[in-house]
């Protein structure tokens, strides 16, 4: 049995989806057919979501619906916060998500009902924004900023995270790298996520499971580790001795490679070029010199290119959230992919289980012994 085993399920391919389709010939992602930076260059991330869920986008119509249900739930609720203040500023924010999340499944009664798994989706969609808001509020000692009812859901997030909507390119920004994160097909987080589903357990408990699978350096964790790595060097004319240093150390560059993409990452020009129009904004031409140093020099010494958090690192450090956020901020757009996943799972379900290669002890038995 062990020539079949494909370890971290390498090349598997382990069920259909028609949420999105990844081309790591021609590297290309579409959602629902259309081309990710198509819908990045078009679309406001209200309507990629409802893309994501529905399979079409939305009638001007079928969009105010959505989003009117969407804002209606955007004030944290008073359990979930509580919950979250029960928690030191030393836990990471994605712990701090991961139990926000689990309250809020935990607080409504119709968890385990299935036929609502909709509703819930647009309810966690709404619900997690206020979440990490708090969470960078509170870790600066700021009050928290009531949502807004009147501003579209990129622009009510940022609201609520900084007390103020910023200038429409960082808007622009940001609702590109959501719409960007928004879905991935089976990546680790994903797939956590159609397991829990496929054990007929509810939406909620997917979606902290896959906090927790997304959490990690390898997954999504690499968006603050870009931001660690491009501080931990500080200076573009350090990065070819920082680049050695670690290579030699049999190190992991984080924001470079990627499991399904070894021509290249798809939305990386796409959030590559708002990275550039921040820094314009900003007028932080050093963070654009160091990250072409270390692009350039990983280009040199490997051929392995960036992957989304390698410009999505830095765009998000400029835009004013602390490091440890980055990742909360991946899960407020993923959480759309994951619950279309939940959703296309949980329509056509085969509990997954897959099988081992027992390469452990052979059968034995336990001596006699006293007591
Ligand atoms: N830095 C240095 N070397 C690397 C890197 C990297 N970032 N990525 C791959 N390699 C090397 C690796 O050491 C290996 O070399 P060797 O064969 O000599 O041991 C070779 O390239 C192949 O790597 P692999 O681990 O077999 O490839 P993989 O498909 O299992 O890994 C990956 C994919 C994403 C885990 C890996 O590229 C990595 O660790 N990257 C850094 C973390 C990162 O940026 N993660 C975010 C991924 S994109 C967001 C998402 O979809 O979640």
């Amino acid at each position: 049995m062990s020539e079949e085993i494909r370890k971290g399920l390498v090349g598997v391919v382990a069920d259909r989806t028609a949420i999105s389709e990844i081309d790591p010939e021609t590297s290309s992602l579409l959602y629902r057919g259309y081309a990710v930076e198509e819908l990045a260059a078009r679309c406001t991330f209200e309507e990629v979501a409802y893309l994501l869920w529905h399979g079409e986008l939305p009638t001007r119509l079928q969009l105010l619906e959505m989003e009117g249900e969407g804002r209606a739930q955007r004030a944290m609720d008073e359990r979930v916060r509580t919950a979250v203040d029960l928690l030191p500023t030393t836990a990471h924010p994605m712990e701090v998500l991961r139990t926000a999340v689990s309250v809020i499944g935990a607080t409504d009664p119709y968890a385990g009902d299935r036929s609502s798994d909709y509703a819930k989706a647009v309810r966690l969609l709404s619900q997690i924004p206020p979440v990490i808001a708090y969470d960078q509020r509170r870790r600066r000692g700021l009050p928290v900023v009531p949502p807004r009812p009147d501003l579209g859901f990129v622009e009510n997030f940022l609201h609520m995270t900084f007390g103020r909507v910023p200038a429409p390119v960082v808007v622009d920004a940001f609702r590109i790298s959501l719409i960007l994160y928004a879905e991935h097909s089976f990546n680790a987080s994903t797939f956590t996520a159609r397991v829990i589903t496929s054990t007929l357990s509810d939406l909620y408990s997917a979606v902290v499971g896959a906090i927790g699978a997304l959490k990690g350096p390898l997954h999504g964790g690499a968006n603050e580790a870009v931001m660690d790595t491009l501080e931990e060097i500080g200076d573009a004319s350090r990065t070819l001795a920082w680049l050695d240093e670690t290579l030699a150390a049999r190190r992991r560059v984080m924001g470079f490679g990627h499991r399904v993409y070894k021509k290249g990452d798809p939305r990386v020009p796409t959030m590559r070029a708002a990275l550039g129009r921040l820094v314009e904004h900003y007028e932080r031409h050093d963070v654009l010199d160091l990250y072409t140093s270390l692009e350039r020099a990983m280009a040199e010494r490997t051929g392995i290119a960036p992957n989304l958090d390698y410009p999505s690192g830095p765009a998000y450090h400029l835009m004013g959230f602390d490091t440890r956020l980055f990742t909360p901020l991946l899960v407020a757009a993923r959480v759309t992919g994951w619950t279309a996943h939940v959703m296309e799972q949980a329509a056509d379900n085969t509990l997954i289980r897959p099988l081992a290669d027992y390469v452990g002890a052979e059968e034995r038995h336990v001596a006699e012994h006293d007591g």
